[in-house]
């Protein structure tokens, strides 16, 4: 099938097969390999983006579906310079292996831009969905609640 969406603000094509998933076309077809493929069953989080505004597993999207959608990605957050979140995340030393990080950067854009003050609670329950396996955590909400404090 031929799925047409826009990626990051431009028009993509792709032609992807029954089961392919939206994670799949990203990364495959359309060369954005920012979102990573760890568990694919919708439970670490490593794929998240933002799908016609809502934030997904796109791992659990089959990429048919997102026919005629709107995708951010990773990639599509910052521009010439980091996004507030990236920075906040490298300032604090958060990024360890780094796998987990686009993960966590599209999830806490999103809800920053939902809610620009979060409580740590809130950031902690928002982050709920994300795996990281390195850095226990504290350094990413150090990041994020040093952001926060700045606004
Ligand atoms: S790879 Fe999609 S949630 Fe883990
Ligand atoms: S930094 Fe390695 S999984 Fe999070």
């Amino acid at each position: 099938m031929r799925v047409q969406m826009t990626v990051n603000g431009e028009a993509r094509v792709c032609d992807v097969k029954g089961s392919e998933s939206l994670l799949f076309a990203l990364r495959e077809y359309l060369q954005l390999t920012g979102s990573k493929g760890a568990c694919e069953q919708g439970e670490c989080g490593s794929c998240s983006v933002m799908l016609d505004g809502e934030l997904v597993c796109a791992c659990l999207v089959m990429a048919a579906d997102a026919h005629g959608s709107e995708v951010v990605t990773v990639e599509g957050l910052g521009g010439s310079e980091l996004h507030p979140v990236q920075k906040a995340l490298v300032d604090s030393g958060a990024v360890q292996c780094g796998f987990c990080t686009p993960g966590f950067v599209v999830a806490a854009a999103a809800l920053l831009e939902e809610n620009p003050t979060p409580s740590s609670d809130e950031m902690r329950e928002a982050l709920a969905g994300n795996i990281c396996r390195c850095t226990g955590y504290g350094a990413i909400l150090r990041g994020l609640e040093t952001l926060v404090a700045g606004r």
